[in-house]
């Protein structure tokens, strides 16, 4: 990025609070926060959407070039003009993620728009890759972990708190479907960096995690 614009980093598996911490994160350094995972979500959305076979590679890769992706903390997440804030959060669409993502010309694209915002400004970013491939000279990458248990049992308030049905047990089997697949593709796996901090946020609030992170952030940012 600029000189003297700040990177952080926030990578971990599904349900480990990524994205609430990194949102808050960003807030309290006043800096900019790009959700990731929301754009390979928009675009499985698309793909679904349009009825695209989601196994044919070629035309998913295709379809990453042409759809037109934005992400911000205030105006929410948006593909080709419409707003997917909210159908980009469904299980179907949790569901066919993990597979669009794991095709490597998908995330050239993606990770091409993601390394455009960071030239841009200073930036929080989550996601899997982030630390590993998006923005390997982040001043600052963190590793957020949690029992899986307790990462289901959040996805699933998550999902309840806006309403939606769904059981406990189907939340844990497609989280574990989920991890399953980020952590095994060939494509830039979800694996935490040699030179990030493992933060484990089982017995963790949200605001003791984000403390921590300000402490490193304020500590030895570059
Ligand atoms: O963080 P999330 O659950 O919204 O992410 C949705 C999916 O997108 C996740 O299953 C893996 C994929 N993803 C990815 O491969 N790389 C990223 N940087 C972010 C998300």
């Amino acid at each position: 990025g600029k000189e003297g614009s700040r990177q952080i980093a926030i990578d971990g598996p599904a349900g480990s609070g990524k994205s609430t911490v990194a949102k808050k994160v960003a807030e309290r350094l006043g800096i900019f926060y790009l959700d990731t995972g929301a754009m390979y979500r928009a675009l499985a959305y698309k793909a679904v959407k349009n009825k695209v076979p989601l196994t044919d590679e070629e035309l998913v890769s295709r379809l990453a070039y042409e759809t037109d992706i934005y992400f911000s903390k205030e105006r929410g997440v948006w593909c080709d003009g419409e707003d997917v804030t909210q159908a980009i959060r469904t299980p179907e669409v949790s569901r066919a993620v993990s597979l669009v993502a794991s095709y490597p010309g998908v995330r050239k694209r993606l990770v091409e728009l993601q390394q455009a915002e960071a030239e841009r400004r200073s930036i929080v970013m989550d996601g899997r890759d982030i630390g590993t491939h998006v923005l390997p000279q982040a001043g600052l990458k963190i590793f957020l972990t949690a029992e899986p248990e307790v990462r289901a049992r959040r996805r699933w308030q998550e999902l309840k708190s806006s309403g939606k049905e769904a059981s406990l047990a189907e939340v844990v089997r497609d989280l574990e479907e989920r991890d399953r697949q980020d952590r095994n593709r060939v494509a830039s796996p979800l694996r935490a960096a040699p030179d990030a901090v493992i933060l484990d946020t089982t017995r963790l609030d949200i605001e003791e995690t984000v403390a921590r992170i300000l402490d490193m952030a304020r500590g030895g940012l570059r």
